[in-house]
């Protein structure tokens, strides 16, 4: 099997890239080598490759930045989007799309299924649903995958921050009013290559079982780090004042990925603890 990867420069593209590279041929490219919003490059670059797969990761991801930076949200995780739909069809392949919990609106309180209704928040969240949109709209043959909380070793995130942060201060804030489910991209990378197996279309679920907020995660990347000096502080959203809205809760049930692939993702405290001493 032949998979094209965009974003491949990215926290989540350079995992697949490593990852499925063990397994599969594997191609990828960069913002630079193929920026996703220019319809002909994206074209040009995935009839060369002639992939069965194309898995798409590349995205603007700055959730507050794109509060400010709405078309640009919209040019790359929209039109880019549509545009790698697009190319994928030309060569009749396969399109994994990299969607995000926070389609999500935060107001159900248990796991959402797949077929939950969309109610993202912010300018990101509409961005990244308009995506999923035009996947749906342009391609029969497609995986969307909903993915959240992400960290891995590639990319500035939240593990590395509180680490980063943790030498510096004595008492970090972290909010704790927020619940969704840490995911290391080695277990999506994983979970991926469970669905690239299966003959299946539509959306899915995938992120490490179990859920927590920020504050139970910067908790936990603590006392996994084996560090005492800082002290974490529960508080509020409405406290952070971050320029996005985020849903208060965005746990996504992993429940058709066991039901397809037999599998079971593992807890994200084991992902935690795997990540900090790798
Ligand atoms: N991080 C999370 O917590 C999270 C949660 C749920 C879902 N997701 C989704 O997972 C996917 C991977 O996220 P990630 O965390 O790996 O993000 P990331 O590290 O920011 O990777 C995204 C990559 O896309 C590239 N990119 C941006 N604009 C592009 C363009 N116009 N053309 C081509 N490439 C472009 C970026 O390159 P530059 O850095 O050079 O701009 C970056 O390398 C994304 O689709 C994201 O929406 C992420």
């Amino acid at each position: 099997m032949k998979i094209f990867i965009t974003g491949a420069g990215g926290m989540l593209g350079t995992d697949l890239m490593r990852e499925l590279g063990k397994t599969y041929e594997v191609s990828g490219a960069n913002a630079i080598e193929c920026d996703v919003t220019d319809y002909y490059r994206v074209s040009e670059v995935i009839s060369v490759q002639k992939p069965d797969v194309v898995i798409h990761t590349a995205a603007y991801t700055d959730v507050d930045g794109a509060e400010t930076h709405h078309e640009r949200a919209f040019k790359v995780n929209q039109e880019g989007t549509r545009n790698v739909a697009l190319a994928a069809r030309e060569v009749g392949a396969k399109m994994f799309h990299i969607s995000t919990d926070y389609v999500f609106g935060g107001a159900k309180k248990m796991p959402y299924v797949e077929d939950d209704p969309p109610n993202p928040l912010g300018i990101y969240a509409k961005s990244k649903l308009q995506g999923e949109f035009e996947v749906q709209k342009h391609l029969q043959n497609y995986l969307i995958i909903r993915t959240a909380w992400l960290y891995g070793k590639h990319g500035d995130n939240f593990v590395r921050s509180i680490l980063r942060l943790a030498q510096t201060t004595d008492t970090l804030r972290v909010v704790n009013d927020q619940i969704g489910s840490p995911t290391y991209t080695k277990d999506l990378c994983w979970g991926i290559e469970k669905l690239l197996e299966k003959d299946i279309t539509g959306i899915i679920h995938l992120t490490n079982s179990g859920s927590c907020s920020w504050y139970e995660f910067a908790l936990a990347i603590l006392k996994y780090a084996n560090i005492s000096n800082a002290q974490v502080l529960p508080i509020s959203t409405t406290q952070l004042r971050r320029p996005a809205p985020r849903p208060y809760y965005s746990v996504l049930s992993n429940a058709k990925f066991k039901m397809i692939t037999g599998y079971e993702m593992r807890p994200w405290e084991a992902g935690l603890k795997e990540y900090l001493s790798s």
